[in-house]
């Protein structure tokens, strides 16, 4: 029998690699790395919900929610690379299980639940909104710490979430 894995002893926030030393203190590195941890578990459970309904989508505009779901996984996905790897840039780790992420990402799933098209959108919508509201508190909290770069990192991403809530919301109202 393999050993339980304890999760919980994870350190994916303490900084324990080839020293960083890049003007910030080990201390606000790893509240940072903490910080992106969490959007990181936001963002793939968003990303695995956005597939789910891009597969079980039933609405009589299918081909074109179908195609904009697909493109909305692809951007999210991109997006979960690069704070994945953000993280990793600081000297941390990042979370990569669907445990983890489930555990410690404040996006709910529904399982087994098949919404129609509109309240698929709205979910989504609705997510995104509180992603981004997370973002706009983390980005006060990464210059607080003293990390422009993070700031500025997590902005640009504040900013694709915040475009891709404009095209669900305009999806919304095309009825
Ligand atoms: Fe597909």
């Amino acid at each position: 029998m393999l050993p339980q894995y304890d999760y919980m002893k994870t350190t994916v926030t303490s900084v324990s690699e080839i020293n960083v030393d890049i003007g910030i203190s080990k201390n606000n590195l790893e509240k940072i790395i903490g910080l992106l941890n969490h959007d990181l578990a936001d963002e793939y459970i968003l990303l695995t919900k956005t597939k789910k309904y891009h597969w079980n989508v039933v609405d009589p505009r299918f081909n074109d929610l179908h195609k904009f779901l697909d493109e909305q996984y692809e951007l999210l996905s991109v997006a979960v690379d690069d704070v994945a790897e953000r993280a990793r840039s600081l000297g941390g780790k990042s979370r990569a299980t669907l445990k983890e992420f489930i555990e410690s990402s404040q996006i709910r799933e529904d399982p087994g639940a098949y919404p129609d098209g509109d309240s698929m959108l709205g979910n989504l919508l609705k997510d995104h909104e509180t992603i981004i509201k997370t973002l706009r508190k983390h980005i006060e909290e990464c210059q607080e710490l003293e990390d422009e770069g993070t700031a500025n990192f997590l902005t640009d991403k504040m900013e694709v979430h915040e475009k891709m809530a404009w095209m669900l919301r305009s999806f919304l109202h095309t009825k």
